[in-house]
């Protein structure tokens, strides 16, 4: 259990907001710039440098013992309750209106990866992360991209390296700034030192992925879109993978949807602690953490003519990992200028999540 509530922006940290006093809309959007990545300011230096923490007394060790104790048990009531409570709400998972998507995360850009950066780590979602990204290939676009927290792992090193051209787009031009500097960080030596894959184009874009998105550079439609914890962050996920199906270079069998996705449970007493907290959570954190997202998926893959190559789950089914490709009859159709007709689902899927190997979903 322990894992799925460390995950990011999940149950736990949602009980425990959601069960605090906050209740006030977030503070107006901010227009500073996010301060530089690799900032070596003299103040961040010298302060750093001065303050070493003083060990607390040993007489406050049992006050603070105590204190960490009642923190738990009360987090462990408020957890129970919210889970032996009934579904209240049935239409949380499906609530359409989401306000200010854009402005939310503009004003959360400068800490979203000191919110989730631990518990990532520590859930193993970077590895999931890492091993999505290294099928990114040809033309590829981030959507939902976020701070660039699969930035580091695209195969983009070397002349040999898999992607030709990496595009980011999201709808928080804060998130993208972030992106950005992150990018700067990461691999502006490397650029200079001419390591990267000769020829790499790079975009940093806003704009939503629910709408018109550029072609790549090569004017043709994307080889891999790929976007990850991103269907939980819009009020239409069936549209924003129809329309990522759109702009896929359907007429390339190769060509490839990559989706980590978080979203409702196989086990019943964490779906009623999801929905009981989704409410608050998404209007906290703008994420809908409830939402059925292979149903989700599934449907708009057929919808589009794809097909699921590989669907897995992890973190007690939270977690969702899709690989998407055109169907056959997709191809055919690309390759002959027609637009894709959806059709049936023949292929099996490979369901690799543990608990649904004994049966258990
Ligand atoms: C939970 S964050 C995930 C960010 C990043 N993909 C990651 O894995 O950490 C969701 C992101 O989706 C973006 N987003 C929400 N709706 C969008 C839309 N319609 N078009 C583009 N980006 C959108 C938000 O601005 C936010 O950056």
């Amino acid at each position: 259990m322990r894992p799925a509530l460390l995950y990011r922006r999940h149950v736990a940290s949602s009980l425990r907001r959601a069960y605090t006093a906050r209740t006030e809309p977030p503070p107006p959007r901010q227009t500073r710039r996010p301060e530089p990545v690799n900032s070596t300011s003299p103040v961040a230096k010298s302060s750093s440098a001065n303050k070493s923490p003083a060990a607390p007394p040993s007489s406050l060790a049992p006050w603070i013992f105590g204190a960490l104790a009642a923190g738990l048990g009360f987090y462990s009531l408020q957890l129970y309750l919210a889970a032996s409570k009934p579904y209240h709400n049935t239409r949380i998972a499906d609530l359409a209106a989401q306000k200010d998507v854009a402005e939310r995360y503009d004003y959360t850009a400068t800490n979203f990866d000191s919110e989730v950066g631990l518990s990532e780590l520590l859930m193993g979602v970077n590895g999931l992360r890492k091993k999505l990204a290294r099928k990114c290939h040809g033309d590829v676009l981030e959507v939902s991209c976020g701070t660039g927290r699969n930035l580091g792992y695209y195969d983009i090193e070397g002349k040999d390296a898999k992607v030709e051209s990496l595009g980011f787009i999201d709808i928080s031009p804060q998130m993208v700034e972030v992106c950005q500097q992150k990018w700067a960080a990461l691999f502006g030596n490397k650029m200079a030192q001419q390591k990267l894959k000769p020829g790499l184009k790079l975009r940093f874009m806003t704009g939503s992925a629910l709408g018109d998105m550029p072609m790549a550079p090569s004017g043709k439609k994307y080889a891999t879109i790929i976007q990850t914890m991103g269907l939980c962050s819009t009020a239409s996920p069936a549209e924003l993978v129809e329309n990522m199906a759109r702009h896929l270079d359907t007429s390339n069998p190769d060509s490839r949807i990559l989706l980590l996705e978080h979203g409702r449970s196989y086990l019943p007493w964490l779906n009623r602690v999801l929905d009981n907290s989704a409410e608050k959570h998404a209007e906290l954190h703008v994420c809908w953490f409830n939402r059925e997202i292979g149903e989700l998926v599934e449907k708009a893959a057929l919808q589009s003519g794809l097909e699921v190559v590989s669907e897995r789950r992890h973190h007690l089914g939270t977690t969702w990992v899709f690989e998407l490709k055109p169907t056959e009859d997709a191809v055919k159709k690309a390759q002959a200028g027609l637009p894709p007709v959806a059709t049936p689902q023949t292929n099996e899927r490979e369901q690799e999540g543990w608990l649904s190997k004994l049966g258990w979903k």
